[in-house]
């Protein structure tokens, strides 16, 4: 079985009498060990597909499984346990804690999953040092270039193993050269098996998926099949 599979997915927002169709009949099958791009102009529902792929929202119409559980049919506490537990998000802005250490800011999401200080801090370190920031661990994001940040933040998207790794535009706010190096970081995360999706305007970073979706005004018109 797919690990997330979209089947017919609509999403409308309504809007005082108007009604926004963001996305239409939108159907995608991700397998474990997937790289996928989502690629489409500005207003063409990736942001809205992201949200849903995330269980930060829900379809209007349509079905989404992720993991085996269909995310229409739960309720907001349990789409929080599969957030928690089953995706990991990178964003544009790195979403670090401001004036908190690398250390603690990747330690985070294990809170939540009742582990103790020392194993959470054990975790981030090793996280920290697997992606090259083992000399960060102490620092807080204001002492950190943006490309280090957002490694910190990928490795706070790492630190509970999550079966999807979630993407967005995580390359659009760092220079040439560090979003390289952010591009070959998730190169090397698909390599190792890492199921990535990432939502992305840069064709440098669409290239090195395994396989590409374009979006156009909420629907998908070019649909790439697995290599
Ligand atoms: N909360 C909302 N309420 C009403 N309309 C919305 C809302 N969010 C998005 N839209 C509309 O849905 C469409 C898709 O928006 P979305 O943010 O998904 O686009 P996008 O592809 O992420 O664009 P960008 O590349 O600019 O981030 C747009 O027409 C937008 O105006
Ligand atoms: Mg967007």
């Amino acid at each position: 079985m797919s690990l997330l599979q979209l089947a017919g997915v609509g999403r409308s927002y309504e809007m005082g009498t108007e009604r926004v169709d963001a996305l239409r009949g939108v159907s995608i099958d991700v397998e474990q060990g997937d790289f996928v791009a989502i690629v489409g102009p500005s207003g063409s529902g990736k942001s809205t597909l992201m949200n849903i792929l995330g269980c930060l929202d829900r379809p209007t119409t349509g079905r989404y499984v992720i993991d085996g559980r269909d995310v229409g049919a739960l309720d907001d506490n349990a789409l929080a346990e599969i957030r928690s537990r089953t995706i990991g998000f990178v964003f544009q802005n790195y979403s670090l804690l401001p004036g908190t250490s690398a250390v603690d800011n990747v330690a985070t999401p294990l809170l939540y999953q009742g582990v103790s200080r020392r194993a959470r801090l054990e975790r981030a370190a090793a996280e920290l040092d697997r992606l090259g920031l083992g000399n960060r661990l102490g620092h807080e994001p204001t002492q950190m270039s943006g490309g280090e940040q957002q490694r910190v933040a990928i490795a706070r998207a790492l630190v509970t193993d999550p079966a999807l790794l979630l993407a967005d535009e995580p390359t659009g706010n760092l220079a040439v050269r560090q979003g390289e190096e952010v591009i070959q970081l998730f190169v090397d995360l698909h390599r190792a098996g890492r199921t990535i999706v990432l939502i992305t305007h840069n064709p440098e970073v669409a290239a090195v998926a395994s396989r590409r979706v374009h979006l156009l005004d909420g629907t998908i018109v070019e649909l790439e099949q697995a290599a």
